[in-house]
């Protein structure tokens, strides 16, 4: 698709949604005064990132005391049905990320409470829903839909009806889903942030999903190497985090104190 026709489709997609014109409202000023917010301070961050980087295995180990096992090995079935019904959606989205991180995170805290920003084909929400399950816990998601592609009945695509039960998926921007879902429950056992990767967007939404982690909780953000709003974010609130690399990016993850 040429990028006119994508831009297009985009709007077009928008001004099907009257939910999501305060996003493309922000979009718009976003892209006309702030083009350069995606990599603020890479740079630098990327230097501390790698500076701390272990992989999956330790850091599961080191910030949980638990034994590390491949999800493949784990969920082999529910992985092998999950990546069909990926091959089979006709339209592409954002990939999976460091699943067994998110998975151990619910099971270290006994999760029955989970908010994730960002769905896309829902490999994330898998992973916590594989664990929700268990203690007959709840997932509350946000994703804004790929409106380019006409993609909002394809969100989620790779979880299983038999998991629907424990999911709340809140179909619009985080800056309107998340004072719905913090409406619904005041505490969340586990943060997972993957959605608006721009540096004020991640500034505002982990202020936001921070006041509602509970204390023990564990709070992940996906491709912090992007800019520096994690680092920065982890500074101003004296945090030291744990560093993941992942696939060559860089996941952030702490306990809070
Ligand atoms: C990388 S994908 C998420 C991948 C998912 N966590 C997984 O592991 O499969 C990012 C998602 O965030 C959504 N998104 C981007 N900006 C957003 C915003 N401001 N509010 C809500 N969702 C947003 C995109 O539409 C996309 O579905």
């Amino acid at each position: 698709m040429s990028e006119l026709k994508r831009v297009a489709k985009t709007l077009v997609g928008y001004i099907k949604r009257p939910d999501l014109y305060p996003e493309l409202g922000r979009k718009i000023i976003k892209n006309i005064f702030n083009r350069k917010s995606a990599f603020r301070g890479k740079t630098r961050t990327t230097e501390w990132a790698q500076s701390l980087a272990v992989n999956q295995e330790t850091a599961v180990e080191q910030l949980f005391g638990i034994k590390f096992e491949t999800f493949q090995n784990l969920f082999s079935e529910e992985l092998h049905d999950a990546s069909k019904r990926e091959k089979e959606c006709p339209i592409k989205m954002g990939g999976a990320g460091a699943l067994e991180l998110i998975y151990y995170a619910c099971e270290f805290t006994n999760a029955e409470s989970v908010v994730e920003t960002g769905v896309a084909y829902g490999w994330s929400s898998l992973a916590a829903l594989l664990s929700l399950q268990k203690r007959n816990g709840t997932l509350y998601s946000s994703d804004m839909p790929y409106l380019s592609q006409d993609g909002d009945r394809y969100v989620g695509i790779v979880v299983p009806d038999q998991l629907n039960k424990h999911w709340k998926l809140f179909r619009h921007a985080d800056k309107e889903s998340l004072p719905k879902i913090f409406g619904e429950i005041d505490q969340a056992d586990v943060i997972h942030y993957d959605s608006d990767k721009s540096y004020e967007g991640r500034t505002w939404a982990y202020g936001e999903l921070y006041q509602h982690l509970r204390k023990g909780g564990v709070f992940i953000s996906d491709d912090i190497g992007d800019n520096a709003a994690f680092q920065d974010f982890c500074t101003r609130n004296t945090i030291s985090p744990t560093v993941v690399e992942f696939e060559g990016k860089y996941v952030g993850v702490f306990v809070k104190n």
